[in-house]
């Protein structure tokens, strides 16, 4: 599996951006609406690194409840994978549980996704290659 972006929690998407841009981060891809989860999503990048903003866009995301908990925060690593069946099963024999269904990623080419949390690293998300 591959690193591909780091998942940033934000309240204010339009704030974030401005605030990661002042840092040197350039935009990648401009926000869309992902609509199956209720947020907005923007990828920006710095020194090859790769950062996905999520910011929640009703009350019924499902990072309503991360943002009411958290705050402005890193919270996920995504990795990419050249088989999500194989990581999947292997993930879930190492004390991963899954967190979300299996889904297309409108801010990804509509790739599958999905999330995993583990007792001591927190959540992860898997991304087909
Ligand atoms: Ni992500």
């Amino acid at each position: 599996m591959k690193v591909h972006h780091i998942g940033y929690l934000v309240k204010k998407m339009e704030k974030a951006e401005e605030a990661f841009r002042k840092l040197g981060y350039v935009v990648r891809q401009e926000t869309v609406l992902d609509e199956f989860r209720q947020v907005w999503i923007c990828f920006m990048e710095k020194d090859g690194y790769v950062i996905e903003l999520v910011s929640p866009s009703s009350k019924e995301s499902v990072v309503a409840g991360l943002m009411k908990k958290l705050g402005n925060t890193a919270y996920h690593i995504c990795y990419e994978t050249d088989s999500m069946e194989m990581d999947l099963e292997r993930l879930l024999q190492e004390n991963y549980v899954l967190c979300s269904e299996r889904h297309e990623a409108v801010a990804l080419e509509n790739r599958e996704v999905c999330f995993l949390v583990h007792p001591y690293l927190g959540m992860i998300e898997l991304l087909e290659a």
